[in-house]
């Protein structure tokens, strides 16, 4: 079961956190994956894991936003049958204090840059006789979280164009879902602590991870077990879903 030899997959923001779990577990099961990252090293390191371990990896330096250049790079892959959109950034703050120059910066990434890589990836699954794509939404497409006004926009936003995706391409074998986690551990949640709360990182790792009622975050190797399901043809009757991974924070937080 779950096996995905001769299978080629993208994976997008897979230089860290989930979507370096989801590159490695798709190339464990026998994937070649295509890891996509904005940052360099990062995306070249995840592909020498992949390699060392005896996977199939290639690593695309590229920036989720250029829709030419993604467009490019995926013709020259050329056959797909796995795309999983990872690639994101967050933001903290209310309507009154997002700049601006946050909205757009949290639009481009969350927002353009999958529509990017759907637009992309669409028509090669096409010609490809179908294929299966996940994106990454999250709990703040679901439900109101303090402080997260453009970032839960763009989840929101994922939720819908997975639904849309999903329903334009049925006929064309192709299936999208997408999945929401709670907090899950990686550097961009460190990240985020060390931007937005210094000096109070571990009492506020604390109390996010308290926010699931399970009582702490998840692994990145958690949230790629999921994707590995769903991407996998185990899951060939699911298309058009959603699937919190929350440690129990949608449904038990009352
Ligand atoms: N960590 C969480 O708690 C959590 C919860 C729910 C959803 N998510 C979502 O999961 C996804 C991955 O999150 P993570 O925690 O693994 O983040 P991360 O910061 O660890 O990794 C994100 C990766 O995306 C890359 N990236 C950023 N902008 C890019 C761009 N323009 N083009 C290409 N690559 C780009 C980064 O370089 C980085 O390697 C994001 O979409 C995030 O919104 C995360």
């Amino acid at each position: 079961m779950f096996s995905l030899k001769n299978k080629t997959a993208v994976v997008t923001g897979a230089g860290s956190g989930i979507g370096k779990a989801v590159a490695l577990l798709l190339a464990q099961q026998g994937a070649t994956v295509h890891a996509f990252d904005v940052n360099d090293t990062a995306a070249n390191a995840v592909v020498q894991e992949i390699t060392a371990a005896g996977g199939s990896g290639v690593a695309h330096v590229n920036d989720v936003t250029k829709q030419q250049d993604i467009v490019d790079t995926f013709n020259t892959i050329g056959s797909l049958d796995i795309l999983v959109n990872c690639a994101g950034i967050s933001h903290i703050g209310k309507v009154e204090t997002t700049t601006e120059a946050d909205f757009d910066r949290l639009f481009q990434v969350n927002v353009k840059g999958m529509y990017n890589c759907l637009f992309a990836a669409v028509p090669l699954m096409k010609q490809n006789g179908g294929g299966v794509i996940l994106n990454m939404s999250s709990i703040a497409a679901l439900v109101g979280l303090p402080d997260r006004f453009a970032y839960s926009m763009t989840k929101g936003a994922v939720l819908a164009m997975t639904l849309s995706v999903a329903k334009d391409y049925i006929a064309d074998n192709i299936r999208c879902n997408c999945i929401s986690p709670a907090r899950v551990h990686t550097p961009f949640v460190d990240g985020f602590l060390a931007k937005n709360y210094p000096g109070k990182e571990a009492e506020m790792f604390e109390k996010l991870s308290k926010t699931q009622p399970i009582g702490r975050m998840a692994k990145p190797e958690e949230i790629a077990g999921l994707i590995l399901y769903l991407c996998s043809d185990e899951a060939s009757f699911i298309t058009g879903c959603d699937y919190p991974i929350d440690g129990g924070f949608v449904k038990l937080n009352n």
